[in-house]
């Protein structure tokens, strides 16, 4: 099986491609990838004599690099994890999220076509569903109701992968995976953020009262989930993925806190996320009864693992930290007010 796996130099994509490298021998991977502030070959590094693996850059709002990656390859499927992902920048700025996560997917979706590409998988996101009460989770069958701009994008290019299995018979398959966590992961995201400062006796920022909920998955899990719905899952299928770990954000930075061995006086309660969607949680029977998925990793263990990894690698998080980085945290933080109910 040959793959052309979008956003492989990100967070969960390159995990991915180091997931199906390990685990299927019979699959050859293809990354492509625009290399943006969220991409990063160092999370690819030991990949380079692989032969079964191979880079290509470009964006997959660009026709023309997509055409120049798909012509003559046969690719058996795309997986799309090419995307702008954080909700804080996309309430500064929608346009590149329009531009790679709505114009990108239908890029992709075209060329399928064209290129008689099987299978496309689009990687998607809980945040489409909107936000939940105290209590319930979201089906594959909750309203589509996004909140923020990042949300709204992924939700639009959901219905272009629907729209293109409806009206044009494409293989599509769409995965709504609740928040990841794990190695590689650019620390402007809750948990390595949270890491990083603390190492560095920073102030951790958290948004709010803290008594925002995430329903937490381990990216390897998520990865193992994605590998099974893009070899079985039937044409037009859409599947939740979730960790079944609904946890208030404070008491994620409290646990983290006590891994790194540091106070619980660096916490700050800032200025709320406008929008902020309270709580997240997902209903996974779908996945677990057709194809037999459950995560393989505890929360605890998988969170021990990450800070571990990111102890482990200084480099990489001095080099994800420094340059734009340091002008994003600044605008982002740098004049945030004090929150009023935290
Ligand atoms: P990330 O921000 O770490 O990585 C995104 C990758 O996409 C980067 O390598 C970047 O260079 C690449 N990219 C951006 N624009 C591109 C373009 N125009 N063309 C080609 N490549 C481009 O993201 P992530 O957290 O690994 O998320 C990957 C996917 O999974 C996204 O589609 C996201 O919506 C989805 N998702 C993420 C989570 C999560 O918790 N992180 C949960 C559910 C779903
Ligand atoms: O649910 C899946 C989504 O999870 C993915 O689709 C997104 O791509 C991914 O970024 C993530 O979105 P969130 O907004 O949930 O993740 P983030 O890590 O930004 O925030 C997690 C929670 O922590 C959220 O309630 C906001 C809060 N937070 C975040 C940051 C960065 C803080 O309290 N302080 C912070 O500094």
């Amino acid at each position: 099986m040959r793959i052309l796996v979008t956003g492989g130099a990100g967070f969960i994509g390159s995990n991915f491609v180091r997931y199906m490298l390990k685990m299927r021998p019979d699959v050859e991977v293809a990354n492509f990838d625009a290399l943006t502030y969220a991409g990063n070959l160092e999370n690819l590094n030991g990949l380079e004599n692989e032969p079964r693996y191979c880079f290509v850059k470009g964006s997959v709002a660009s026709d023309e690099d997509v055409e120049k990656a798909l012509a003559g390859k046969a690719f058996n499927a795309i997986v799309n994890f090419a995307a702008e992902t954080h909700v804080d920048r996309s309430l500064t700025d929608v346009r590149p999220f329009i531009r790679t996560n709505v114009v990108g997917a239908q890029v992709l979706l075209d060329a399928c076509r064209k290129h008689g590409v099987k299978r496309f998988l689009q990687v998607s996101t809980d945040e489409v569903y909107g936000s939940l009460g105290p209590t319930g989770e979201f089906t594959e069958s909750s309203p589509i109701q996004p909140n923020n701009p990042y949300a709204a994008t992924k939700a639009s290019a959901d219905f272009l992968a629907r729209a293109a299995h409806k009206s044009h018979g494409l293989d599509v398959a769409i995965t709504r995976c609740s928040n990841n966590f794990g190695p590689y992961q650019f620390p402007e995201k809750l948990i390595p953020l949270m890491i990083a400062n603390a190492l560095e006796d920073k102030p951790l920022p958290v948004y709010g009262d803290g008594l925002h909920t995430r329903d937490w998955l381990y990216a390897w899990d998520h990865c193992s989930a994605i590998d099974l719905v893009l070899r079985l899952a039937a044409p037009g299928s859409v599947y939740n993925i979730g960790g079944h770990k609904d946890v208030p954000n404070i008491e994620v930075v409290k646990l983290l806190l006590k891994l790194v061995g540091k106070p619980e006086s660096l916490i700050r309660f800032v200025q709320d996320r406008p929008g902020h969607d309270r709580r997240y949680a997902m209903n996974c029977d779908r996945i677990r009864r057709d194809l037999g998925w459950l995560p393989a990793h505890s929360f605890e263990d998988a969170l021990r693992a990450t800070v571990k990894w990111y102890l482990d690698n200084p480099a990489w998080r001095a080099r994800a930290r420094s340059g734009e980085y340091q002008r994003y945290y600044e605008k982002m933080y740098g004049r945030r007010p004090p929150a009023k109910n935290g």
